[in-house]
């Protein structure tokens, strides 16, 4: 039997998702050792649990990512709302990536400190120019088509530029393109990822824009605030990403003690835990439709479920509080 969970508009649209969503970057990475099989259950696992809403990307996992979210929704595609991105492109060590994969598993599963070698390799990628961002309008076509075919549908719900840079917002050509992708059925709603200040605050300019993705936690700049109220005036919906900072704010050791110390503050303050702070947080913040967890385990998706339910049983803290006594001064980007 499926679970009903708290839904949300995605701005002014018609598109209902689950307020929590599932993302999908180490769906399929090398680092965190998802078989194929495993990937597929996880999404079905949290579909089971009420959960619609899965965030992809082209370059997660190579497109494996997308290819195992393809699979999951085959025969069901309407009870998905699924939003991918394109922007980046592998260099030819890309496909070497894939191939030497199912190694890269078996050394994480063998070997302690292997998976941490392997993200930083991975973070050093675009440094070494094995990805990179290409926003041509006739990459971005055929992107979109390689998507469409890896996810095994004939639609996108969301189509967000990843992490796009301040020329592609503003290159006129490729947003006509892409608003000829959705009057052609191919794209429901266009939209911007990115968490630079400046990229979303041009991206208001654009016509028929449906939605953005940003990172929404307590140590993001204090300017994305006012941004995040104009694009939910507009009806734009607000995808937050990155609610426990990559995982960095829910570790004992955290570099970020600043952060860390307020959270633990609040949680005092409010009853709650680090976790359910933090989507509170993430949920309570201008126009946020959902909030993306980035887990790659079945048992923490049950507990980010769970702090939901929590959080929807009692009178939510108050955001603009919450945001007061969990910024720092000097937030980081
Ligand atoms: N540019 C973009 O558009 C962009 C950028 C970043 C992220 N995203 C999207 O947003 C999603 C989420 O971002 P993210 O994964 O970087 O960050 P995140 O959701 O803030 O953090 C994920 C980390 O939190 C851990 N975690 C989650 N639930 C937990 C629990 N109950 N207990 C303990 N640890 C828990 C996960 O570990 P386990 O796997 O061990 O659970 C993982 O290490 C991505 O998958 C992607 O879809 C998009």
């Amino acid at each position: 039997m499926e679970v009903s969970l708290p839904s949300r508009s995605i701005g002014n649209s018609a598109l209902r998702c689950s307020a929590i969503g599932l993302g999908t970057g180490k769906l399929r990475s090398a680092s965190t050792g998802l078989s194929k099989t495993e990937a597929v259950g996880l999404i079905h696992h949290a579909a089971a649990q009420g959960v619609n809403f899965i965030d992809t990307a082209d370059s997660y996992g190579q497109g494996e990512s997308e290819m195992a979210v393809g699979r999951a929704i085959r025969g069901q595609r309407e009870k998905f709302v699924i939003a991918t991105k394109a922007g980046f492109r592998f260099s030819a060590a890309g496909p070497l990536i894939r191939i030497v994969k199912p190694l890269l598993r078996g050394l994480v599963r063998r070997f302690a400190g292997a998976e941490r070698a392997i993200s930083r390799a991975r973070s050093g990628s675009r440094q070494m120019g094995v990805l990179r961002q290409n926003f041509a309008p006739a990459v971005i076509v055929s992107a979109v088509e390689a998507s469409l075919r890896r996810l095994g549908t004939d639609y996108l719900d969301v189509f967000f530029l990843h992490e796009a840079t301040l020329d592609a917002v503003q290159d006129g050509d490729l947003w006509n393109v892409l608003l000829q992708l959705r009057a052609a059925g191919k794209l429901r709603h266009l939209g911007i990822s990115s968490n630079e200040p400046a990229v979303l605050d041009a991206s208001l300019a654009l016509p028929d824009l449906g939605a953005i993705e940003t990172a929404v936690n307590p140590a993001r700049p204090a300017d994305l605030w006012p941004l995040l109220e104009k694009f939910s005036a507009r009806g734009i919906g607000v995808i937050a990403n990155q609610i426990y900072r990559g995982g960095r704010l829910l570790a004992e050791h955290t570099e970020e003690k600043s952060v860390a110390r307020r959270v633990q503050i609040a949680v005092q303050d409010h009853g709650l835990t680090p976790r359910q702070i933090l989507l509170a947080f993430a949920l309570g913040a201008p126009g946020v439709a959902s909030a993306l967890v980035g887990t790659t385990k079945p048992v923490h998706l049950d507990e980010n479920l769970a702090d939901l339910r929590v959080l929807a049983e009692r009178p939510a803290p108050d955001w603009a509080t919450l945001r007061k006594s969990l910024q720092t001064v000097n937030s980081i980007a």
